[in-house]
């Protein structure tokens, strides 16, 4: 799978571990940032990550910042983005077996990096269930307004 990632400053402490889980998976990555420890605006990799998927240029996307919330909200705001914010393995898991999510979202202030990995692994190897699960993601665009 193509996975596209991104993080600002709060996620770089363990991007590059997630990178290399990936690839040790078999996956490709396109790393984009950011590179340092340097304070970053999370929407600006939000978008870009998420562009990747809605274009296919990546099959799915994963964002780190702090807390994982600023880069849910701002995914979130594109229709063809349904980012999951995990911060554990049940959600991680479900968040892909019955809401197809293509984005996760991960707080490296919260969570610890051993099991941001496990949530990343678990992530991956969980395929959507579709059925009923299908037709309730359809209706997100019209869910509200
Ligand atoms: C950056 O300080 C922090 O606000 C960001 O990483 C994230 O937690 C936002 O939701």
């Amino acid at each position: 799978m193509k996975i596209a990632i991104g993080c600002d400053h709060g996620g770089f402490g363990v991007k590059n571990d997630v990178v290399e889980l990936l690839q040790s998976m078999g996956h490709g990555v396109s790393d984009h940032g950011c590179d340092s420890g340097q304070s970053v605006n999370y929407p600006d990799y939000a978008k870009i990550v998420c562009l990747d998927v809605e274009n296919g240029t990546a099959d799915r996307g994963i964002l780190i910042c702090g807390t994982g919330i600023g880069m849910s909200m701002a995914a979130n705001r594109s229709k063809s983005i349904r980012a999951a914010l995990c911060h554990e393995l049940f959600t991680a898991a479900m968040s892909r077996e019955h809401n197809d999510a293509n984005v996760l979202c991960l707080g490296a202030r919260v969570v610890g990096p051993g099991l941001i990995l496990e949530i990343v692994r678990t992530w991956m190897n969980t395929e959507f269930a579709g059925g009923r699960h299908q037709t309730r993601i359809e209706m997100f665009s019209n869910a509200i307004g």
